[in-house]
This record gives C-alpha cells, structure tokens and sequence, in this order.
C-alpha cells in the first residue's frame, strides 16, 4: 500500500476513455489512496456515477449544488483537501478550457482553485491530438506546472491508430506513486539556480542583453522545490520566474550583480545549476548620463565578465555538485565536454542550436547530458518541465555520491 493517507481528486472527463476511469478508482484505492470523483456532466454520459461512486467509496460530485442534501460543492475545500489532482481522462475541450481559464463546471473550478499539483492524461482521437491548437493547449498547461502523462499510441475507439489513447491506468499509478516517493528526494538539500539574461549597462537607460527567457530555469526551480530541496534562485531580469512559494529569490540586472549574489550563496549549496545566459563581455565605463546623439559614431569598448560558473568551480568542495549548461552551434559534444573540465562541472547540458525545438525562448527544449566520465545521455525533445525532470533525476543519481 504505497499511497495510504493521501488524498487524490480524480477529474472525469467526457472520453471514451472514462471508462477507463473505473480501473484508476479501483487502483489508488487499493494502495490506500482516498478519493474523490468529480465528472463534467458530459462524463456521466460515458461511465455511470454509481460506478465510480461504489470504487471510490464516495459520492461522485458533478454539480456546483447538490440537490440531495441540499450543500454547495466548494470547489475551494476539494482543492485544499487534495493532495493530488488527476485529470484523467483529459478532453481536447476540458485542456482548451485549462488553458484559457475557462471555468464552466465543478471540474474546471477545482482546477483553478488547486493548490496541489496537477497531473493530467489527455484522451482522445490521433487527428485531435496532433492539432497545433492542442498541442499549444497541453504545452500551455505543462508551462502552468501541470504534469502531462502523455497519451500512448495504439487503437483509438474511431478505428484509426496512431497517438491519442489514454495511458493505461496501471502507468498512471505508477506515475502517481513516483510522484509522492519523488516529493521528498531532496529533503534538506539546498540548491542554487542561475536564470535568465544579464543586462551589462551601457548608460542609464540603455544595456546590452541577450534573448534568455528564463523558462529552463525556472522549470528546475520548481522541479527541485517539488521535489523538496529548499531553493535560492538568483535570476538576470527575465520573463518568466518560478512559481513554487517556497523559492527565495535574488533578483539582479548584471554579471557583476549575479556574481556578487552567487559567490554569497554558493557556499551553503548542496548543488549549484549555471542555467543563466551570463553576459560575457560588458562595456568598459559605464556613461554617468544617457548617451546624447551628437556624434556620427559611437564605439564602446567592451571588457570580458568574470566567468561565474567558473569562479564557482574553483571553490567547489568535494560535497558539492556543479551543473552547467552549454549552447553550442557546431562541434556540439566536444565543446560542452571541454567547458565541463574547464569550469569544474559535475555534469553539462548541452542545448544544440542544431536542434529543432532547443534554444532560449520555445517551450520545449532537446538536451544533452555529458558528465566526467565522459558518458553521453541524449535525450528526446521535450517540454521544459520534462526536461527539468531529467535534469532533476540525473543530479539525484548522483547525490549518492555526494559526502555530508
Ligand atoms: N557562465 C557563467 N558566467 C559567465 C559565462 C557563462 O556562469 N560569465 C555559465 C553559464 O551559466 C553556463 C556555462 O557557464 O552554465 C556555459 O556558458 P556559455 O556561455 O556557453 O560558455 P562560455 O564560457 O561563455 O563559452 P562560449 O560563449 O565561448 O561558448
């Protein structure tokens, strides 16, 4: 019984595969889970609630109101009770409305109350499925910290195959037991994460920058605090900064400032990520007063920053972990595998360039994983939250290795 005690929301959605459902109930019941059901009305269509009703031991909760006994469903009570929200099945409809904020039914009011994470397993026919306008749905969904269980490929109730099936409930279980055994892999470790671009001033109102949006980054964050390390963030003036309340975080403009900030951090780290896009040249003097337009050129001299990551690496003690990143254009592996000694990483992720779906700004990212045994982990493109998985999972396998 690897889930007594905790309390699981199944959200049923209107699919062929709710039936499906019934086998979910029965499952996370059976490794002492608690659960409660909540269906969209077109759910009942598909499955019976007394079904799901006599499985979960609980009455199934469809409307805001319930006539029976007279009491409001608070969707706020069942996401504060929740320690897990499944959606499963998850419509094409049910993830469009996820990702606008629609909410139209008790399903989707609990949605946008939950505290707890979300892990969500779309169902539905190959055609669907593959629509850009439900891939961007889910990808936006994942961007929101939602878990994406994606679907399988294989028969489809239209007689076509192909990728749409819900994944089978014995795959869900399982990735709701990782779940709650992953929660607590870094319980009392701390972490330090660098994150987006760096501004180098040029005069008051002008700097040099890059495009680094601080997505990668901010994925680890969370994915490090979800799985219990305690997380300073220190992040360049980025759009996009992590989500999970727990995260202390240090906001800087420049190299200099990110270093200063870094340096102060970094001997009470378990465990130091370079996700950040650091500037590596930065303008000689900075102009006290906004640059007039008077002259025919302007040439700036630039002067090189210090290389953060690098000036870590020289102080790192043996119970501490160094993680790089690397985007290369050409020469991909031998590069990374030559900045990986030169900074004294315990392992780089290299981002190719090369790579369709890697870079700074997408939500998805295709990496690398080279470490000093020189071992080469490619990995499939993926969203940023999965790559952040990855990352996370890699790093815990070596921890083991880690003294104190
Ligand atoms: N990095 C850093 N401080 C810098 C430059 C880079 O901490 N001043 C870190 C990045 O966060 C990343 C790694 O070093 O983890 C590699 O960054 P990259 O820009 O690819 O390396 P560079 O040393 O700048 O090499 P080059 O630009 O010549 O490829």
């Amino acid at each position: 019984m690897k889930l007594v005690g905790k309390h699981i929301v199944l959200g049923v959605t209107g699919s062929i595969a709710a039936y499906k459902a019934a086998t979910l109930v029965r499952l996370l019941v059976k490794e002492g889970a608690e659960v409660k059901v909540i269906m969209t009305p077109l759910a009942k269509e598909f499955i019976t609630p007394l079904t799901l009703a006599t499985l979960s031991k609980n009455p199934i909760l469809v409307d805001f109101f319930n006539p029976e006994n007279g009491d409001w469903n608070s969707h706020v009570d069942l996401g504060l009770w929740a320690d897990l929200y499944i959606i499963a099945p998850a419509s094409a409809n049910t993830i469009a409305k996820m990702a606008n904020g629609v909410a139209d039914n008790l399903l989707l009011t609990t949605y946008l109350s939950a505290r707890c994470p979300v892990m969500v397993a779309p169902a539905m026919d190959l055609d669907m499925y593959a629509h850009p306008a439900t891939q961007k749905n889910i990808a936006t969904i994942a961007g929101y910290g939602n878990i994406i269980i994606e679907a399988a490929f294989g028969e489809l109730a239209s007689g076509l195959s192909g990728k749409g099936r819900m994944e089978e409930p014995e795959t869900v279980l399982r990735r709701v037991i990782d779940f709650f055994n992953s929660s607590n892999r870094f319980a009392n470790r701390k972490v330090l994460i660098t994150s987006g671009p760096t501004y180098e001033y040029i005069d008051p109102v002008r700097f040099i920058g890059n495009f680094s949006s601080g997505k990668m980054g901010a994925a680890l964050a969370d994915e490090f605090a979800k799985q219990g390390a305690q997380v300073t963030f220190i992040s360049g003036p980025a759009g996009v900064y992590p989500k999970d309340t727990s995260i202390t975080r240090i906001d800087v403009v420049s190299a200099s400032e990110m270093l200063e900030a870094a340096k102060n951090s970094f001997p009470s780290v378990d465990i130091a990520v370079m996700v950040a896009a650091v500037a590596d040249f930065t303008p000689e003097t900075v102009a006290d007063n906004k640059i007039k337009r008077e002259a025919d050129d302007l040439i700036l001299r630039l002067k090189p920053t210090v290389d953060i990551a690098a000036t870590l690496g020289k102080v790192k003690r043996n119970n501490q972990l160094l993680v790089g990143f690397a985007l290369e254009t050409a020469n991909e592996q031998v590069n990374a595998s030559e900045k990986l000694k030169r900074k004294n990483f315990d392992l780089i992720v290299l981002n190719s360039l090369n790579d369709k779906g890697a870079g700074f700004s997408g939500d998805t990212n295709k990496i690398t994983l080279i470490n000093t045994k020189g071992e080469i982990t490619p990995f499939e493109t993926k969203s940023k939250q999965q790559v952040a998985a990855d990352i996370v999972s890699a790093i815990f396998e070596m921890i083991g290795n880690l003294k104190g």
